[in-house]
C-alpha cells in the first residue's frame, strides 16, 4: 500500500514536470469521470452496457424499429445528468484549461457535466443531450428537464426527432473531429481519463496522431492502452486530477 501510495506520488511529479514545460494539452474524458457524480459508466461492473442491448438503444436502426424506447432510455438519463453534478475530477480540468495557452477537452461524455463544471473547449465527441434533433429535415429542438415527450417523437416534416448524440455505426461531425484531430496532433501532454479506450475514432486520439506527445493515463482500472503509454496514474479521477492542479500551483 506504501509503496502504491509513493509510486503514484512519483507518477504525479513526473507528469507535472511534463505539464510544466507544456503549451498545448489535450484531455481525452470517459463515462469514468462523471462515476463519482453518480453517473454509470457503459462497461465496469454496473455499467450500462451489462444490462441494455447496446444495438436496440444506440444504433439508428434501434431507434427506427422502436423510437418510444430508445427515448424512454434517454428521457431516464437525462433526469439522470440534470441531477448529477459535476465532481472534483470535472473541477480540475476546468482549472487546468485556464492554466494552459492551448488546452482542449475531448469528451465522449453526452452529459454536459463538463461545461457545468466551467470548461470551455470542449468537443463533444459524441454528441450531448441537450437537444434532439430531425432525422429527415434536421430541425433541432431543445430537450426539457424531462426529456422528450413520447407523442412528440414524430415531426411534422415525415422525419423522427432523436437524441442529438452520435450512435454506434455512425461518423463523428466532422467539424468536430477534425478540431479533435489538430488538437492532438499539436498536444504535448495528453491524458486519458476515465475511458476504456476501446470506442474508436475517440480512442485513437490517445495514442495515433502524436507520437511524441507524453501520455497519461488516469483510471483505477487497466484499460485497452494502458501497456502503450508513459505514465499510469491508478486511481479515480476526483482523487488524482486535483493532486494534478495541486503540485502544478506553485510555479
Ligand atoms: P466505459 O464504460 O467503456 O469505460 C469507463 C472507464 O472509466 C473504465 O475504464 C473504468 O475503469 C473507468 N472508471 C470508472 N470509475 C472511474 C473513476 N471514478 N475515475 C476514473 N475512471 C473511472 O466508458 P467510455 O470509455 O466512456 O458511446 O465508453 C466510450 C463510449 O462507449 C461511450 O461514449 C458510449 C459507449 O458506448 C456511445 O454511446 C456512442
Amino acid at each position: 500500500m506504501e509503496n502504491q501510495a509513493a509510486l503514484t506520488r512519483n507518477r504525479v511529479d513526473q507528469l507535472v514536470q511534463r505539464l510544466r514545460g507544456s503549451r498545448s494539452v489535450l484531455a481525452l474524458t470517459g463515462a469514468g469521470i462523471s462515476a463519482e457524480s453518480g453517473l454509470p459508466t457503459f462497461r465496469g461492473a454496473g455499467g450500462l452496457w451489462r444490462t441494455h442491448r447496446v444495438e436496440e438503444l444506440a444504433s439508428f436502426e434501434g431507434f427506427w424499429r422502436n423510437p418510444a424506447l430508445v427515448w424512454s432510455w434517454y428521457n431516464e438519463r437525462k433526469a439522470a445528468h440534470r441531477r448529477a453534478r459535476p465532481n472534483a475530477g470535472h473541477a480540475a480540468l476546468a482549472q487546468l484549461e485556464k492554466r494552459f495557452g492551448d488546452f482542449t477537452l475531448c469528451t465522449q461524455n453526452v452529459d454536459s457535466l463538463h461545461f457545468a463544471a466551467g470548461s470551455r473547449n470542449v468537443l463533444e465527441l459524441h454528441g450531448h443531450l441537450r437537444e434532439a434533433r430531425c432525422t429527415h429535415c434536421g430541425a433541432r429542438r431543445e430537450l426539457g428537464e424531462s426529456g422528450l415527450p413520447l407523442d412528440e417523437i414524430d415531426h411534422p416534416c415525415g422525419g423522427r426527432m432523436r437524441p442529438n448524440i452520435v450512435w454506434f455505426g455512425e461518423p463523428l461531425l466532422q467539424a468536430t473531429w477534425r478540431q479533435a484531430e489538430a488538437a492532438a496532433s499539436r498536444a504535448e501532454v495528453i491524458l486519458v481519463i476515465g475511458t476504456s479506450a476501446v470506442v474508436y475514432p475517440a480512442a485513437a486520439l490517445a495514442t495515433r496522431y502524436n507520437r511524441s506527445a507524453y501520455v497519461a493515463e488516469i483510471n483505477p482500472e487497466e484499460t485497452a492502452i494502458s501497456e502503450r503509454i508513459d505514465c499510469v496514474l491508478r486511481g479515480t479521477a476526483a482523487e488524482v486530477l486535483p493532486r494534478i492542479v495541486e503540485a502544478l500551483s506553485p510555479i
